[in-house]
């Protein structure tokens, strides 16, 4: 199954009540294996957490750092960009080389990398004199 493929899959299982925005994450690890994430709201609204975040968890929870190719769907009017958050998230773990698929549901896509999300972002370098 493409990554595309499983995000679109893992979005169906959104706990979504609130925005009604269901998102699927993908994210392949340096081992090649695949971990998914869906966003999943709660009745207090800041404690809900995106697709992106839950597959993130999944690969750091299975033991592995390095994730090497990403893929986000949502139904939306553009390729789901994601949240700020969301980039700096996906920076901490993958090169900005990582490609980054982002789609809508009824087949657009948008081919970007963890760099091109996040120009300039904050990263461990910076505290270098800590
Ligand atoms: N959401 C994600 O899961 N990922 C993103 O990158 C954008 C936003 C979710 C969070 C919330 O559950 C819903 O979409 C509406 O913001």
């Amino acid at each position: 199954m493409s990554l595309i493929d499983a995000a679109r899959k893992v979005r169906e299982n959104a706990h979504a009540p609130y925005s009604r925005f269901k998102v699927g994450a993908a994210v392949r690890a340096a081992s090649g294996k695949v971990y998914v994430g869906c966003n999943v709201e709660n009745a207090a609204y800041p404690e809900g957490t995106c697709a992106e975040a839950g597959a993130i968890s999944a690969m750091v929870a299975a033991g592995e750092t390095r994730l090497t190719e990403v893929a986000v769907i949502a139904d939306c009017p553009r390729p789901v960009p994601p949240c700020g958050g969301c980039r700096q998230k996906l920076a901490e773990f993958g090169e900005a080389s990582v490609s980054v698929t982002l789609a809508t549901t009824d087949g657009a896509v948008e081919q970007t990398t963890i760099g091109a999300l996040l120009p300039g972002g904050f990263s461990t370098e910076d505290m270098a004199r800590a």
